[in-house]
């Protein structure tokens, strides 16, 4: 008689300390996961040891959510953000779920268009709309996550099959302001830095990465974000107004982290430069200080810097026209230019640094 153990999906889902919809969302996303050894009348079957192995190794696999956020506006985070999100999916073919957390939706319409995004918006299908439920505690809520993510998006391709947007509304500015208020609403299990968190359980399993693009603020929504986010990018012009709040952010995240008990803490894993301009002197001298991490020189901390990203994104015209999603800009090459190759590398780089095992 063979001695072989046979768990199904609820027993791997007890071993893992998961639910069973993550164990159904891990068997969509690994292509590696286990084939199911028989499929008996009550569902598939596995070899609990092949099963133990695939755990084990399944440990540097979890998804990596990554904030890209600068207090500074206009410095590219959302141009970064997108491209980064684009080229995960599409040459390193990793699923991928793009949040746009900021109410100018700049992302959203560079991913969707403005009028797919009108429509969206019109019926409840943005994220706003969750945090809208949440102000009317009463009322039946109307997000529903699963008809709010937009699947395939992008104009590259006319679609990038692996990625996924959950899109933004104007509607954030106004919910930003009342949103400190819900849990004075009679809604005390709502704290409401974690209704993002909270409403993106049942799918976040699907993805290896999440990239979320911040407001320049950090407000309510942007800690939203960074509550469940594994790691941060910093973009910035290298100028001094650009870097500036660049010691702020990591302070004041570093402070987050510690305050909602997060082990391990939020972890900023570069900053990238942004629409550089090589014949601009103070660029240069920036570049200089941030490459040998010198920018918190000078100030009473224990915080380092975070090491600036070999890869860094120049000024140019035809990335600025990118961000057109009506301009049938349908390749890499024609939305980025020359600053696709420097996209690639960046991205690169982010997946070498938050891969634990190279750190
Ligand atoms: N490499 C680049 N070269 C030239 N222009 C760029 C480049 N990257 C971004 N831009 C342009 O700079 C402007 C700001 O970029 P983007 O919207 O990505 O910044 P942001 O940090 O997200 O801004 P905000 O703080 O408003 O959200 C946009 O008009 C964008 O098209
Ligand atoms: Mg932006």
């Amino acid at each position: 008689m063979s001695s072989q153990k046979l768990v199904g999906i609820s027993e791997i889902a007890e071993l893992a300390g998961v639910t069973k919809q993550a164990v159904a969302n891990w068997r969509h996303r690994f292509d590696h996961f286990p084939k199911p050894g028989q499929t008996l009348q009550a569902g598939p079957v596995w070899d609990a040891e092949v099963i133990a192995d695939w755990l084990k190794a399944k440990d540097g696999y979890q998804t990596k959510v990554i904030s890209f956020i600068n207090l500074k506006g206009g410095v590219a985070k959302t141009t970064t953000s997108v491209a980064v999100a684009e080229i995960l999916a599409k040459d390193f073919r990793k699923h991928v779920l793009f949040i746009d957390l900021d109410p100018q939706t700049n992302a959203t319409i560079n991913l969707i268009g403005e009028e797919e995004w009108g429509k969206r918006d019109k019926d409840g299908r943005t994220l706003a709309q969750l945090f809208k439920d949440k102000l009317r505690p009463d009322a039946k809520p109307v997000f529903n996550v699963e008809e709010s993510i937009i699947r395939g998006v992008s104009t590259i391709d006319g679609g990038i099959s692996r990625l996924d947007l959950l899109p933004s509304s104007i509607e954030f500015i106004d919910i930003q302001e009342k949103l400190p208020f819900v849990a004075m609403q009679g809604n005390y299990e709502n704290n409401p830095q974690d209704i993002l968190r909270r409403a993106l359980a049942p799918v976040i399993d699907r993805y290896d990465f999440v990239i979320i693009d911040c407001p320049p603020s950090l407000g309510i929504v942007t800690k939203n974000g960074l509550r469940f986010s594994t790691h941060y990018v910093i973009p910035a012009i290298p100028d001094i107004v650009s870097t500036w709040g660049i010691f702020q952010i990591v302070s004041s995240i570093d402070a987050f982290s510690d305050s909602i008990n997060r082990a391990p803490p939020i972890r900023p894993i570069g900053i990238v430069a942004t629409k550089v301009q090589g014949n601009i002197d103070l660029h240069q001298r920036v570049l200089a200080q941030l490459r040998e991490g010198r920018l918190f020189e000078g100030k009473e901390t224990d915080l380092t810097q975070p090491p600036l990203f070999t890869a860094s994104i120049a000024q140019n015209a035809n990335t600025a026209r990118g961000a057109d999603a009506d301009a049938g800009l349908n390749t890499f090459r024609k939305k980025y230019g020359p600053n696709y190759e420097p996209h690639l590398a960046l991205t690169k780089e982010i997946i070498d640094r938050c891969n634990p095992a190279k750190n």
